[in-house]
């Protein structure tokens, strides 16, 4: 059966900063795990063929940057548009704008932030890509937090209310192998 990959690029300057959205660097350990994903990878494909899709951001693109394997670069597999409130960490977003703060926490899935999107908005955006992954053999994709959650609801079934609250941890290779039943799932931690 084939096999579809999951990863958050590694740890960004932003991450260590705890500010959201951006277009960040990798962190030093960040680029550890980008150092460490080759071996992993070759590991659990054995002699399969691959393909690796980032989002257009440099922290993905960096994230793949050692992988020797066809890619593609998605502007739709880009981080959750987090519109007025991109580059702020989630303690400056709950001073300046505590009502829609409250509201996030209130409907995570729809909650929509001024100037950018909500996890409904991204469901939709993903669309495409989720058609072609369907298609397509065993897929490396390396994306985002906000991004993953939505095709990996898709492929676990996840509730609207489950999908943005998924556990997607940085520096973790998640792996599905689709069943007739549902997906399989393996976590693969990187200890850096
Ligand atoms: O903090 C990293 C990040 O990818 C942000 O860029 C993004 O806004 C956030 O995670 C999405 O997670 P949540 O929806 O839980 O705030």
């Amino acid at each position: 059966p084939k096999r579809i990959w999951f990863s958050r690029h590694g740890e960004s300057q932003f991450n260590l900063e705890d500010k959201i959205g951006g277009d960040a660097d990798l962190s030093p350990r960040g680029q550890m795990y980008a150092d460490a994903l080759p071996e992993l990878i070759e590991k659990h494909l054995g002699d399969r063929p691959l393909t690796v899709w980032t989002s257009s951001m440099k922290r993905t693109i960096q994230t793949a940057r050692h992988l020797q394997y066809p890619k593609k670069h998605w502007k739709a597999l880009d981080e959750l548009n987090t519109g007025v409130c991109d580059g702020m960490t989630y303690q400056e977003i709950e001073e300046q704008y505590p009502e829609d703060f409250a509201r996030r926490d209130e409907d995570k899935f729809n909650y929509r932030y001024r100037g950018g999107e909500s996890y409904r908005d991204l469901v939709l955006r993903l669309e495409p890509v989720i058609m072609e992954l369907e298609r397509h053999e065993n897929i490396l994709i390396i994306a985002h937090q906000a991004t993953i959650r939505c095709m990996y609801a898709y492929f676990m079934n996840l509730e609207h209310d489950e999908l943005p609250y998924a556990r997607i941890p940085l520096h973790t290779v998640i792996e599905l192998v689709p069943r007739a039943y549902g997906c399989e799932e393996k976590f693969y931690k990187v200890n850096i």
